[in-house]
């Protein structure tokens, strides 16, 4: 029986400025090389591509991420001795279910914090698992990662994650910004577990985005109909090809939409009429790849101390455990 007493839900994006998000898209699209903000991928239909993506053969990070998961909870549990979970940019929290269980197991499982830009997913996996973990309270925070990190509500122990890699979708400034953050929400003592993908062959990463059934394509296309609906930009999907290589300078694949031909595209609500060459591409998304040194630098530039790091056999990728300092 669902008990929704358990459930609350606060959402923080309903105040969003539309001159500012205007202003964002236009200065991405006139901007050398041109680009559009990564978090327009994520509207029911791109949260339910990129779910698809995690299943496919070629998307590795999150069924090793998965795996290592299963490896190390009990000791990240055993560490942390977490009562609460808060999970940023936590989107269908499949991984999430092993540290609740390893939670669970010591008896100290109290409640979950799932903070997502998707309202529909935050509902949706609030109901899931107040019904799979008998007791647990989940309060969803529906926000921005890079602007609403203050609305965490506060907790009893705890400890954040911050999974799959997504810590690599932002550029290294906004990264280190972004976890300067979340060290300053968190209470002295609490900690820390940040999933990053590691650098491995070319081959391999540029398969986990360039997948043979199409979804990497469909979801990256999918950010034109979203801008359909946030500016009214008409961009026909078939006139832009999905390509996505591995920067060996940046280490970073780089994920662009190439104009197939030459288009004037008239975008009244940002007054700006573009214009593309065939060829010219659009900058959608980076996902960096990290080395463990690299991680840990981050997290001690940002104030945590690190504490330990895991990787999979074959060092595709790393979960590094981290600590606020508590005195
Ligand atoms: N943690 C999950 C999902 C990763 S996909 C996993 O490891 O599989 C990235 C998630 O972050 C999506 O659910 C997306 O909606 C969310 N997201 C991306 N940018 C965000 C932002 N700026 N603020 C809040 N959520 C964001
Ligand atoms: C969410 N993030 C870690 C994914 C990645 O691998 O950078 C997003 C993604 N983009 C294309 N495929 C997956």
């Amino acid at each position: 029986m669902l008990d929704q007493s358990n459930i609350t839900i606060d959402v923080h994006l309903d105040n969003q400025d539309p001159k500012a998000v205007r202003d964002e898209i236009r200065a991405g699209l006139l901007s050398t090389p041109r680009r559009l903000p990564t978090k327009y991928f994520y509207d029911d239909r791109g949260s339910a591509l990129f779910e698809q993506i995690c299943t496919l053969p070629e998307y590795y990070p999150t069924r090793t991420e998965h795996q290592l998961l299963k490896t190390v909870a009990d000791d990240v549990i055993a560490r942390t001795r977490a009562e609460e979970l808060v999970e940023l940019g936590s989107g269908a929290a499949t991984k999430t279910r092993v540290l609740l269980d390893a939670m669970a197991r010591t008896n100290r499982l109290r409640s979950y914090v799932p903070f997502d830009f998707s309202e529909s997913i935050v509902r949706r996996v609030a109901h899931e698992l107040v019904e799979e973990y008998e007791g647990l309270r989940v309060h969803g925070v529906v926000g921005d990662f890079l602007a609403h990190l203050e609305h965490i509500p506060r907790g009893g122990r705890r400890l954040v994650v911050f999974l799959g890699g997504t810590i690599g979708n932002l550029e290294p400034a906004a990264a280190a910004t972004f976890l300067s953050s979340v060290a300053d929400e968190m209470d002295r003592g609490d900690f820390f577990l940040l999933g990053v993908q590691l650098i491995t062959d070319v081959d391999r990463l540029e398969a986990a985005y360039n997948d043979s059934a199409g979804l990497s394509a469909a979801f990256n296309k999918n950010m034109l109909s979203v801008l359909k609906v946030v500016i009214g930009a008409e961009f026909d999907p078939d006139h832009f090809d999905h390509v996505a290589r591995f920067n060996q300078d940046e280490l970073q694949i780089e994920m662009h939409l190439r104009s197939v031909c030459r288009q004037v595209i008239p975008i009244p609500e940002l007054e700006l009429t573009l214009r593309l060459e065939e060829g010219e591409e659009i900058l959608t998304e980076i996902s960096r790849k990290f080395t463990r040194h690299h991680v840990e630098a981050m997290l001690t530039r940002a104030g945590f101390t690190p504490l330990g790091w895991y990787t999979d056999p074959a060092h595709l990728h790393g979960l590094a455990l981290a600590q606020k300092p508590s005195g």
